[in-house]
């Protein structure tokens, strides 16, 4: 049997990632410090799924881990600090995290008889390009701490790849939406602060959808279902290995229009107040996704898809 070790199962793209997994037949362990994840996120009284709560910066709880189970096939590492302005206000803690504790997970893993190492990276290594589609080869000027981060662990996966026989895959997930992301923190992803203003003025608030800048901004939103699929073929496609992908749908779509598409979905026409811009917002944002055309995979669903499936679970609530 397949067996795989989430880290950051328990959060939002990784509980997704679980139940992919789970329904590949794997045996699936999630190791997760429930610091934004939450346990309710994972299917309760599922077999074949254990639930570990550590953190991954504590080389104990991975040694006991690979350990205990000397078979694990993948490693698919989601555990982050993923909050952007987090990082920037504390460097040290986020580099703690998101790049110290990739190097230990890779070190645990350094001569075992892992298939893959699957890392969450992110289009912030890019900063704020002018290419757009941006594609892997283009240069990579991260512009804060979190991006910086996630291109290092990017470069010792490569060394440990090629130095160590250690094989990886990374993916550089664009804007990422779905359920259960928490629309609670104002560095929430604009889709699910959205959904959340909309169902407010459904229920006769008068608090206004906010858009910061003229709206005319784009940003290249993937549905979760999409991420959680591609990260398990990547996975288990053999002749994968050692490779950078941009994950995301390749298109562009404006902040207003996402604005007047999730209005429409939930029937309301709600007050929009234009705001300043955002410090450091970047204006265009959208993968070339080329290199991810040259597998077999394809996307189950479309940004309109996703925006009806989010939409029909937050109805349901
Ligand atoms: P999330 O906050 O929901 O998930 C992160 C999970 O990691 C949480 O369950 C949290 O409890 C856990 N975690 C954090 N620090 C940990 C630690 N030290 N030890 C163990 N567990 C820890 O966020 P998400 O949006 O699901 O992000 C998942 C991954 O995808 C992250 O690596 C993030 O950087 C990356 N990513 C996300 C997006 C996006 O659009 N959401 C975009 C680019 C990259
Ligand atoms: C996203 C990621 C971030 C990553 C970055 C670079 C999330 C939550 N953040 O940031 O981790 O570093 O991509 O690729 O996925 N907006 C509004 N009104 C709102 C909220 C947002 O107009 O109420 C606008 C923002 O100003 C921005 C756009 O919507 O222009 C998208 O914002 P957001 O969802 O926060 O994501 P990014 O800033 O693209």
């Amino acid at each position: 049997m397949t067996k795989s070790l989430v880290t950051g199962g328990a959060g939002f793209i990784g509980s997704h990632l679980v139940e992919t997994c789970l329904a590949h037949g794997h045996e699936v362990i999630v190791l997760d410090n429930l610091s934004t994840g939450k346990k309710e996120n994972l299917p309760a009284g599922q077999t074949g799924l254990q639930f570990v709560e550590g953190d991954i910066t504590d080389r104990q709880i991975l040694h006991q881990i690979a350990g205990a189970h000397p078979d694990i096939d993948y490693v698919f590492h989601l555990a982050a600090l993923v909050s952007v302005p987090q990082a920037m206000a504390e460097p040290a803690r986020a580099h703690a995290v998101n790049f110290d504790g990739t190097l230990l997970l890779m070190e645990t893993f350094r001569g075992s008889a892992l298939k893959k190492f699957i890392f969450a990276s992110s289009s912030a290594v890019y900063g704020d390009t002018k290419t757009v589609p941006v594609p892997e080869t283009a240069a990579t000027q991260p512009v804060s701490t979190y991006g910086a981060d996630k291109l290092m662990a990017e470069h010792y996966l490569r060394i440990y790849n090629d130095a160590f026989n250690l094989p990886f895959v990374a993916c550089r997930f664009f804007n990422v939406f779905g359920e259960r992301q928490d629309p609670s923190s104002p560095y929430s992803g604009v889709i699910s602060i959205f959904f959340d203003r909309a169902l407010a003025c459904r229920n006769g608030e008068r608090e206004p959808l906010v858009i910061y800048g003229d709206g005319q901004q784009t940003r290249d939103f993937i549905y979760v279902g999409d991420v959680a699929n591609a990260l398990v073929f990547l996975a288990e496609s053999g002749a994968v290995r050692g490779t950078v992908f941009n994950l995301g749908y390749g298109k562009q779509t404006t902040v207003a229009e996402l604005a007047r598409k999730i209005m429409k979905l939930v029937g309301v026409d709600c007050d929009v107040e234009f705001q300043e811009p955002r410090a450091g917002d970047i204006r265009y944002s959208a993968a070339d996704i080329s290199q991810l055309h040259t597998t077999q995979f394809a996307f189950a669903y479309s940004l309109d898809q996703g925006l009806q499936l989010l939409w029909r679970c937050l109805k349901g609530m």
